[in-house]
């Protein structure tokens, strides 16, 4: 299994999650290969929660990373990111692959901008 799999279905089990019970891994491998990853942090305010592909790409961020090659999301279900991680997503990686991985394993791809069409980024700020 791909290395940036590994570590997104491994850091789903740190999610925090005792809301929702909902746990997401997100892994994403920068240029160089290194793979930064992170998981759900949710609050009893619910709306500070953390969901977990900004928490990966965020702490990318922070380390220094500023290229992305592919970034993979786990959940028990495969399902796709929420509306506020496709942006960032978007506005932090541009067009990449995105793994959705469930708990049988079950993998499927797609692109960012077919998760994310006509999007709203820098380049609208500046035409
Ligand atoms: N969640 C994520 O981590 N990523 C998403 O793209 C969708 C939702 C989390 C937030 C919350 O902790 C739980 O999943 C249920 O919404």
């Amino acid at each position: 299994m791909k290395d940036v799999v590994t570590a997104a279905l491994h850091v789903k089990s740190n999610a925090h999650a005792p809301y929702s019970k909902y746990k997401v891994g997100a892994a994403v491998e920068t240029e160089d290969g290194t793979i930064v990853s992170g998981c759900n942090v949710e609050s009893s305010s619910y709306g500070l929660t953390a969901c977990a592909e900004r928490v990966a790409l965020h702490s990318a961020i922070a380390q220094g990373y500023k290229k992305f090659k592919t970034l993979v999301i786990a959940t028990r279900n495969g399902a796709a990111p929420c509306g506020a991680c496709r942006q960032i997503i978007w506005e932090l990686c541009g067009d990449i692959p995105i793994t959705l991985i469930d708990e049988n394993g079950k993998q499927v791809i797609m692109n960012s901008s077919d998760l994310l069409p006509h999007p709203f980024d820098n380049q609208s700020l500046t035409e």
